[in-house]
């Protein structure tokens, strides 16, 4: 009676009941893709869970201190106290080392699970009418997500994330007219300066998150106010949702979902050694580590700079780095590319009707082209950007790995692009063969004149309607009457 009572008393204050009546029976599609939004909505939850815990021990500070910790074979280095923090974080604080590499690791997945959910979204055409502006909260999830890594992975001051800064130093100074003065003002100097740890601790673990979670928030709601898109099927609609309910069988598996992806997440911190920042060494400006990479996410721009020839042009007394500017110029406009795209898909298909079912990447092969292209593209950079480690791994010239990757950046995503599209229209075929003669048997018949037939058994019906429920092209259309 009294659990009652409380419950009148918080509902007459915050109207809990008709919430709860609206959404508690919401209705969630079942099917395995939709985790992929879930994954990433949860390895944010550890990101922010792990990343609170280290702001418990870090000190973003550039100052110089001795080093006297229990990692001998450093003792006595000067470093700074970020560094120092670190070290300490990863050998004499109790977990640190696990809530480090549990951080680092989620930071990973977290991006790989954009991308994935992404590229889903991509291929299904859920972005279109009415939820383009929810792609564009995405998306900037996702861009926002690619800068917080960088600048976590700067904190600590080691000699692999001081690399990677006077990596971000050279593309500030190949700006045009004004890129000694970003680059002065960032560092607050001369690089590497004094600032740009505290400068970055900022950004990380306020200002930048304080946006994601907002955005966060917002896109998911919008999916409860657009309502899930749904693939085709019989009883499926453009104007229902077919599915489990929001309570009990949505919360029970998005609970249970939840601690999975923690529990994996924290074994593979536990078993997996990510950034052992002790075997670099702190940062000096007059050092510079080998195998340097980044992240694997901020790769493909990496890439970019290393596979561009180092060209340059004076212009009324100003050298212009192309080999720099060039790439830093390409690397927004490879994702700003994939953000308007329901835009432009929209666009020059003329089509601005909503949309609540989905398609089948293969009844829309130029879509499903492009979206295979482009990570082509994407991935092949991301081997330019590790053309070192590509280079020794398979004793070849380091020369001889960048021209190849020079020539697969154009050649690779207009192949790909060419065979997605015709896989795609191979598979349409092979969906109306089944369609029009049903399916394969394997029963053998041997007819009276002697021939050997296979029998086939029609599909049955909702297997039928649901390789038929999607538009055909007009031209199609047209050409069959
Ligand atoms: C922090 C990052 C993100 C989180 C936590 C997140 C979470 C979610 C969740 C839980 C859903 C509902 C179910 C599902 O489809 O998985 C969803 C839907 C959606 N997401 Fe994301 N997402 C993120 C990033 C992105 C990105 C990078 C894009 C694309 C650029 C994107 C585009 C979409 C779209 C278009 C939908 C609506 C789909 C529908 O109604 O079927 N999201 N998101
Ligand atoms: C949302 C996405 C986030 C991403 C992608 C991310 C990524 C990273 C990465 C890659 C590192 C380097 C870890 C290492 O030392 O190996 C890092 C460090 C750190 N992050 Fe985050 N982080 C995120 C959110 C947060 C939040 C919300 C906080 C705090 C409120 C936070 C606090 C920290 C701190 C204090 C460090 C330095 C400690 C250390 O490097 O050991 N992070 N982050």
């Amino acid at each position: 009676m009294s659990g009652e009572r409380i419950a009148d008393w918080f509902d007459g204050r915050l109207g809990i009941h008709s919430l709860g009546r609206r959404y508690l029976r919401k209705v969630f599609p079942d099917h395995w893709s939709f985790l992929l939004g879930e994954i990433c909505l949860y390895s944010f939850v550890v990101l922010v869970l792990s990343g609170v815990w280290l702001t418990l021990f870090f000190h973003p500070s550039m100052n110089e201190v001795t080093y006297h910790g229990s990692y001998v074979p450093l003792n006595g280095v000067r470093m700074s106290e970020a560094y120092a923090s670190t070290l300490e974080i990863s050998f004499d604080v109790r977990g640190g080392l696990l809530i480090r590499q549990l951080h680092h690791w989620s930071a990973l997945v977290f991006v790989a699970g954009m991308l994935t959910h992404m590229m889903r979204h991509f291929f299904t055409g859920s972005f279109r009418k009415p939820r383009e502006v929810n792609w564009v909260f995405g998306w900037t999830l996702l861009f926002l997500g690619l800068f917080e890594g960088l600048f976590g992975y700067s904190l600590p001051d080691d000699l692999l994330s001081g690399t990677g800064l006077r990596f971000v130093n050279g593309a500030l100074l190949a700006v045009p007219v004004v890129g000694t003065y970003l680059s002065m003002f960032l560092l607050g100097g001369e690089f590497p300066g004094n600032d740009i740890v505290a400068r970055f601790y900022s950004l990380h673990i306020l200002v930048i998150p304080g946006i994601m979670a907002a955005l966060v928030v917002a896109h998911v709601l919008l999916v409860v106010y657009h309502k899930h898109t749904q693939f085709a099927g019989p009883g499926r609609t453009e104007r229902n949702v077919v599915g489990a309910p929001f309570m009990p069988v949505y919360l029970a598996k998005a609970g249970g979902f939840f601690f999975l992806v923690f529990g994996v997440l924290t074994l593979i911190a536990a078993v997996a050694s990510i950034n052992p920042v002790w075997q670099y060494g702190p940062f000096r400006a007059d050092q510079v580590s080998t195998g340097a990479q980044p992240d694997w996410y901020l790769g493909f721009a990496e890439g970019l700079v290393r596979i561009m020839p180092g060209w340059e042009i004076t212009l009324w007394g100003h050298t212009l780095i192309l080999g720099v500017l060039i790439p830093i110029v390409v690397f927004p406009l490879l994702l700003v590319f994939i953000g308007v795209y329901p835009f432009v898909e929209a666009r020059i298909t003329g089509d601005r009707r909503e949309h609540h079912l989905l398609d089948r990447p293969r009844n829309r092969p130029v879509r499903t082209a492009i979206g295979a292209s482009w990570i082509s593209l994407y991935l092949i950079l991301l081997a330019g950007g590790g053309n070192d480690i590509v280079a020794t791994r398979l004793h070849l010239s380091i020369n001889t790995v960048t021209w190849v990757v020079r020539i697969g950046v154009f050649a690779v995503p207009a192949a790909v692009f060419v065979i997605t599209r015709r896989i795609c229209l191979g598979l349409q075929l092979r969906d109306r063969d089944l369609v029009l003669h049903g399916r394969e048997t394997g029963v053998i018949k041997r007819l009276p004149h002697g021939e050997y037939i296979e029998v086939h058994e029609p599909l049955d019906q909702a297997r039928r309607h649901t390789l038929t429920a999607h538009e055909r092209p007009k031209e199609l259309v047209e050409h069959e009457r």
